[in-house]
């Protein structure tokens, strides 16, 4: 089905066509998975015993802020890839602002809502100039908007980077940096291959909210595209690929089906067990960061593990 024939169609009805078409695998984006009810349900997952990334994340840069500092030197611009409400942002901000000058911070998210709660609370101790847009559109803004001289440190927490296909990582990594001037600093925040158990029971844990998130795709689509989707009929799988080194998120057909999607006009059959592939969640080694960097044009600074939970944190400089 072409953008052409309709129109009217939405990128997310659009993505659902083609994703649920797809052979021998039906595959959708992880973005997808961030609606209201999506976006609530992570904020949830960060919170789960299981799910020691977050904490991880976060504990990093609360200890590491004055080494980042001594590192980069005091700041009077940062932006950031994905901030969502800037939760885990607010202290590194603090240490790292220029002293006397004021800071200004700009949070990039497709979130409305995560963007206002940003600025509520970020808007305390720095000027925040929120934009609207995808990771690079809204990077493309800061590089045009910035001033002439002083250098920007741009961050990408979370681990929001292992979301990405593989191939795609080095790539855009690249068109990161060629929004960046020499001298400019980039903060990377990826999760690093650990005990499969561990990294499993972090994307199935025991109470099910990774499972609502995922199976909340669903009924996002029913909900938005008029689809006819029995959440009952699907069931959560977390998978370990080894190869690959990647968590992945599938959504398994409990049983032989056929599901209608209104707004495409087009049914979809699924197998019993067959699946649909909802998100990537890939896992680095120390190496492998380090390889991104050269090969996206950085020079790697420095590193800081956590010791709970293996998380990194690397600082790249633009040469
Ligand atoms: C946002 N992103 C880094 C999360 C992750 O770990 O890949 C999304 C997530 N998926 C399941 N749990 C959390």
């Amino acid at each position: 089905m072409s953008a052409s024939v309709r129109p009217q169609l939405s990128e997310f009805a659009l993505d659902v066509a083609e994703g649920l078409s797809s052979v021998p695998q039906k595959k959708l984006s992880p973005r997808y998975l961030y609606d209201d009810i999506g976006s609530v349900l992570f904020d949830a997952i960060t919170l789960l015993p299981e799910y020691g990334l977050a904490r991880a994340d976060e504990r990093i840069l609360r200890r590491c802020a004055s080494s980042i500092r001594m590192m980069t030197g005091p700041m009077r611009l940062i932006a950031e890839l994905g901030s969502g409400a800037g939760n885990k942002t607010l202290h590194l901000l603090r240490d790292l602002a220029h002293p006397g000058d004021r800071l200004t911070y700009r949070p990039i998210d497709v979130s409305a809502s995560a963007l206002l709660a940003c600025e509520k609370q970020i808007g305390r101790i720095a000027d925040v100039h929120s934009i609207h847009a995808d990771w690079l559109e809204g990077l493309e803004t800061v590089a045009r908007d910035r001033p002439a001289d002083g250098p920007l440190l741009l961050l990408f927490l979370g681990s929001s980077i292992g979301n990405l296909e593989r191939g795609d990582i080095a790539p855009f990594l690249e068109r990161i940096r060629r929004h960046l001037r020499p001298g400019d600093f980039f903060l990377l925040g990826a999760d690093l291959v650990k005990d499969v158990e561990e990294m499993l029971a972090a994307y199935d844990d025991p109470i099910g909210v990774t499972a609502a998130f995922n199976l909340n795709l669903l009924n996002r689509m029913n909900r938005e595209l008029g689809a006819n989707f029995n959440a009952r009929a699907f069931a959560h799988e977390a998978r370990w690929i080894e190869k690959d080194r990647r968590i992945e998120m599938h959504l398994v057909s409990r049983r032989n089906q056929r599901v209608f999607i209104s707004c495409l006009e087009s049914a979809f059959n699924f197998q019993e067990g067959e699946t649909i592939w909802t998100e990537s969640s890939h896992k680095f080694t120390e190496l492998e960061l380090e390889r991104y960097a050269h090969a996206s044009g950085f020079q790697p600074i420095r590193i800081w593990i956590d010791s709970h939970w293996r998380f990194a944190e690397a600082l790249w400089r633009v040469p």
